[in-house]
C-alpha cells in the first residue's frame, strides 16, 4: 500500500496547533486532572493516572479540533456535506454556523431525532437515510450539487487538529510514560500519537482503545490493511464501519497496540465516572475503561495519561447504566 502520509512533519502539526489555539470557533485547552483529585480508588497497581477532560471541550467533545483546522484551510463560504450521526456533527454544524459556509449532514435513519434537531438548529441541513445508502446520499451531493466532501476521520487537516491535543498534554505532563485514546475511525488516536512521537516521546507508550463488538483498527494491525467489519457498541461514536485509511497508517507507525474492552466494561466506566462527578459519554469513557479492567501492560509505578473524550449524553441515556 503507498505511504499515504509520509508527508507529515513536526511543523505542520504546530501549524495547525495554532490554528487550532487561535480558531474563532473557541476551541478550549481543556484541563489536565490526576486522578486523585476525584478521592475514588481505583482497583489495579498503583499509578500516576491523569485524566484530559475533553467531555468539557466546546461542542461536548475533542471533534471540534480538527474541524477547526478542516474550516480554517478550506474556502470560506463553501459549501459543504458529511457523514456523522454524532459528534463531528454537531462540531461541523457548529463551525458552519459561525463561518457562514452552507452544509449538510447524512446521517443513518437510525440516529436520535434530538441529533437532527439539534444540527438543524445550527442552519445545516440534515438528510436522513437507511445506514447502507449513506455513502451514495452524500456522492449525490458532490456530483450533483457540487459539495465538498469533509470526513469525519480520514483527513489529514482534521488529524493535524486533533494532535493540538498531544501538545497541550506535554504541556500538562511533559513525560508521559503511557498515554490512552480511544479509537472509532482513528483520527484522535493517529493525531495524538503522531505530535507525541514527533515532539520526541520515543518511550511513552501510546494504546488506542476499541469495543470489541467494533474493533476495525484492532483487525487492521492484525490483517495489515484498513479494513471494515459490522460494528455493534453502545459507544457509537467508536462503531463506524471502517478504520480510516490515513489513520491506519499514523497508527501503525506510532501506536504500541490496540486493546479491546467490552460494552460492559464501558457501562461501568461511565457510572464510575459520573460517581467521581464527570460527565462523560461511552466512547468517551473507553479508554478509562481500559485503565480500569487491567487492559493496559506494565502500568505499574508509571505515569498514564487517560483521554475523556467526550461527554455527549443525555440525562434518559444515564438510567440504563449500572449504580
Ligand atoms: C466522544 C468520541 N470519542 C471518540 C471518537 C472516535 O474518534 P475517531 O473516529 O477519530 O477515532 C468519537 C467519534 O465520533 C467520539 O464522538
Amino acid at each position: 500500500m503507498a505511504d499515504l502520509c509520509g508527508g507529515i512533519t513536526l511543523e505542520m502539526l504546530k501549524e495547525a496547533w495554532e490554528t487550532v489555539r487561535s480558531s474563532p470557533l473557541g476551541v478550549i485547552n481543556t484541563p489536565m486532572i490526576p486522578w486523585s483529585q476525584t478521592t475514588l480508588q481505583l482497583d489495579g497497581p498503583a499509578c500516576n493516572i491523569h485524566i484530559k477532560l475533553e467531555n468539557m471541550q466546546r461542542t461536548g467533545s475533542f471533534k471540534i479540533r480538527g474541524v477547526a483546522n478542516q474550516f480554517a484551510r478550506r474556502p470560506a463560504g463553501g459549501h459543504f456535506v458529511t457523514m456523522s450521526a454524532g459528534n463531528y456533527g454537531k462540531s461541523f454544524a457548529f463551525a458552519s454556523k459561525h463561518y457562514k459556509s452552507k452544509g449538510k449532514v447524512v446521517m443513518p435513519e437510525t440516529a436520535p431525532v434530538s441529533r437532527s434537531v439539534l444540527i438543524q438548529s445550527f442552519g445545516v441541513e440534515v438528510e436522513r437515510v437507511p445506514n447502507s445508502g449513506m455513502m451514495d446520499a452524500v456522492n449525490r451531493c458532490v456530483q450533483e450539487e457540487n459539495m465538498t466532501f469533509l470526513h469525519s476521520y480520514d483527513d489529514m487537516d482534521l488529524i493535524a487538529g486533533h494532535a493540538s491535543l498531544g501538545f497541550e498534554l506535554l504541556e500538562a505532563v511533559p513525560r508521559p510514560d503511557v498515554v490512552v485514546v480511544c479509537c472509532g475511525g482513528g483520527g484522535l488516536l493517529a493525531g495524538v500519537a503522531a505530535a507525541l512521537k514527533l515532539s520526541g516521546c520515543q518511550g511513552t507508550r501510546i494504546y488506542g482503545v476499541e469495543p470489541d463488538g467494533a474493533c476495525t483498527m484492532f483487525k487492521s494491525f492484525m490483517e495489515k490493511k484498513p479494513v471494515g467489519m459490522d460494528t455493534k457498541s453502545i459507544a457509537s461514536g467508536l462503531a463506524p464501519p471502517f478504520a480510516g485509511a490515513l489513520p491506519y497508517e499514523l497508527c501503525q507507525r506510532y501506536v504500541e497496540d490496540i486493546v479491546l474492552i467490552t460494552d460492559e466494561e464501558i457501562k461501568s466506566a461511565v457510572s464510575t465516572l459520573y460517581g467521581a462527578g464527570l460527565l462523560v459519554e461511552p466512547s468517551g469513557s473507553a479508554a478509562f475503561a481500559a485503565v480500569a479492567n487491567g487492559r493496559i501492560p506494565d502500568i505499574a509505578g508509571k505515569t498514564v495519561v487517560v483521554i475523556l473524550s467526550g461527554g455527549n449524553i443525555g440525562k434518559d441515556e444515564l438510567v440504563h447504566f449500572p449504580d
